[in-house]
């Protein structure tokens, strides 16, 4: 999986950037992140045409390369997933639908819907130089929160979203997406407990109306995960030059957490589940120690010995957020 922004897309984001002072954009990307930070929804850290190049340039790069770490994961369990027809709810710039084009090639038409005028006209933007479907996407205005029906699609997102509806919004927005969804609905929120607990409630209303949980769960049954200890991954993505100026930092890579779910229509053909590692391995003298979700529904340790070596080969390989396998113990 390659969390590196696709160069058309970077490529429009640079040029979007032209004419914008370096410390102007780092100061309005640090504004905007403080906004988002103090809970603020993108309506009022969003403004103007400049706010939205201050996010494509300082927090679109780790929103793709979550979703794509999200999708690259629902592609490893769906056997013969082509999806055709693409949603992208609350688009913003339409990160989202750049990263499953790149891994579904099989995508035909998309609808890039969003409250924001703003961000809808910087997708379409960003999209023009982008694969068919998202060059010909539709980009619709609309309020989640009030339209029930959405457009049908085999492949349904919403990226950092729920982040921005009450917590009791969020059942019901789930089940419009849902019903929206003919294949996977993939939804991806920032790796904090409000974003886990947003993921937990899209869960339970999901599986109560049949959804089978793909990734990352490894079960269907009730999150074994007990507060104050949360799920969540990191994805690492290397930070561009434009993109250390527009944060601001030296650093040439940023670590991204984030929380993820793909729930799929019970027809889909899945890979076998595997147990899924929930932190970052720990190595001790006489063998790894792998914390992880496991395929009957439990959160519990498992280690592979080193003198097991071919296993503990293949595990040194693994990190958190992969899946552990039939190895261990
Ligand atoms: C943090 S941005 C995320 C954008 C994009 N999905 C990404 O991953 O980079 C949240 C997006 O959700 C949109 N949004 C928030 N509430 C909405 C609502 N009620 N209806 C439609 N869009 C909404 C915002 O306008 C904004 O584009």
């Amino acid at each position: 999986m390659n969390p590196d922004l696709p160069p058309a897309l970077r490529q429009g984001i640079d040029s979007l950037l032209q004419g914008v002072g370096r410390s102007g954009l780092a100061e309005r990307a640090a504004a905007m992140s403080a906004g988002y930070r103090a809970g603020q929804g993108s309506k009022v850290v969003i403004r103007t045409a400049e706010d939205a190049a201050a996010y494509a340039a300082a927090r679109l790069p780790a929103t793709y390369a979550a979703v794509a770490r999200a999708l690259s994961e629902a592609d490893d369990r769906l056997i013969d997933f082509a999806p055709r027809s693409l949603l992208d709810a609350g688009a913003g710039p339409g990160a989202a639908g750049w990263a499953a084009t790149s891994i579904w090639t099989s995508l035909e038409t998309a609808v890039l819907l969003d409250s924001s005028r703003i961000f809808l006209d910087l997708a379409a933007r960003l999209a023009a130089s982008g694969a068919p479907a998202l060059a010909q996407a539709e980009h619709r205005l609309a309020d989640l929160t009030q339209v029930q029906t959405l457009p049908e699609a085999d492949l349904v997102m919403a990226s950092y979203v729920l982040a921005e509806m009450a917590q009791d919004k969020v059942p019901d927005l789930v089940s419009n997406l849902w019903a929206a969804c003919t294949g996977a609905l993939v939804l991806v929120e920032p790796g904090s407990v409000e974003g886990w607990t947003r993921i937990k409630l899209a869960r339970e209303r999901l599986t109560a109306l049949g959804a089978v949980i793909a990734a990352p769960c490894a079960h269907d049954l009730s999150c074994p995960v007990i507060a104050p200890d949360w799920c969540h991954f990191v994805q690492r993505l290397p930070r561009s030059r434009e993109h250390r100026q527009a944060k601001g930092a030296d650093r040439p890579f940023e670590d991204e957490k984030f929380i993820y779910l793909v729930a799929v229509r019970a027809d889909r053909h899945l890979r076998p589940a595997e147990d899924r590692i929930l932190a970052p391995p720990r190595q001790s003298k006489i063998a790894l120690e792998f914390k992880v979700c496991t395929t009957d529904g439990a959160c519990r340790q498992r280690q592979i010995a080193r003198r097991d070596r071919s296993d503990y080969a293949i595990a040194r390989r693994l990190d958190w957020g992969d899946g552990l396998g039939t190895r261990a113990d």
